[in-house]
């Protein structure tokens, strides 16, 4: 298949590039900094430029059947339109290319109606610390319930680990499983590049924690 990553030179976007050419899939990923991609690869295709510059990418994007977003802020905790404003244009680019799927990312930890975000840890140090970013990621998955035009499927990672994947990670929609807090890129690299052939989630959000 012919794949578009956003994200690539970041942490869980890098796990699911190299999973992506394992698999013999022809990526294209857009990166602002190519040298800090780090891969060569026959069924690579590196773009320099930006999210919010859609002429470096669109016509990678045409030659797509699918969408992977693992974009993000870093170790940023600013306000960020990366998810709002960068989403937006993930979605104006995936329609004028004709491209319908989507893969995107959020988080677990931001939705108040999951019982998990209720600890005092999450409510009154997660939270608050990461506020801008989640207040984005709401944003974006609004969005994208307004957009049933695209098969999106949102997955929403617990904490990130930069952890060995395990494989036995436990997958729920809209919620963390229970008990369940905290998940390694390689693992979550792993459920996106599993979803890849199937139609389970498409306008579903799923949470993955170990
Ligand atoms: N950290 C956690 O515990 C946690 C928990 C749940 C969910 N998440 C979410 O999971 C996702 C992946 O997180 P991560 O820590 O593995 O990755 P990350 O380090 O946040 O990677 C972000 C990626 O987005 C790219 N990017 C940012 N702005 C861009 C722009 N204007 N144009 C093009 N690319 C741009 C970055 O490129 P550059 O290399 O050029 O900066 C990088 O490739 C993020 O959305 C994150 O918020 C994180």
């Amino acid at each position: 298949m012919n794949i578009f990553l956003f994200g690539a030179t970041g942490g869980t976007g890098k796990e699911i590039l190299v999973k992506l050419l394992e698999q013999k899939h022809r990526v294209f990923v857009l990166a602002r900094n190519p040298g800090a991609l780090g891969i060569a690869n026959d069924n690579l295709t590196i773009i320099k430029g930006s999210i919010y510059h859609p002429e470096t990418y669109q016509n990678g994007l045409r030659q797509c059947d699918l969408v992977i977003s693992a974009l993000g802020t870093g170790t940023s905790r600013k306000p960020t339109e990366i998810y709002s404003k960068g989403g937006e244009q993930v979605i104006r680019s995936m329609r004028e290319a004709g491209v319908k799927r989507l893969i995107t990312l959020t988080a677990a930890a931001f939705d108040p109606t999951d019982p998990g975000t209720r600890s005092f840890i999450v409510k009154y140090i997660v939270q608050p610390l990461f506020k801008h970013i989640y207040s984005d990621m709401q944003k974006w998955e609004a969005m994208l319930e307004n957009s049933r035009d695209i098969d999106w499927m949102v997955i929403r990672p617990g904490r990130l680990t930069n952890g060995k994947e395990k494989g036995n990670y436990r997958v729920q929609l809209n919620h963390c499983p229970k008990g369940g807090s905290k998940i390694s890129r390689s693992d979550v690299a792993d459920f996106v590049v599993k979803q890849i052939g199937s139609d389970t989630y498409i306008h579903r959000k799923v949470a993955v924690a170990y």
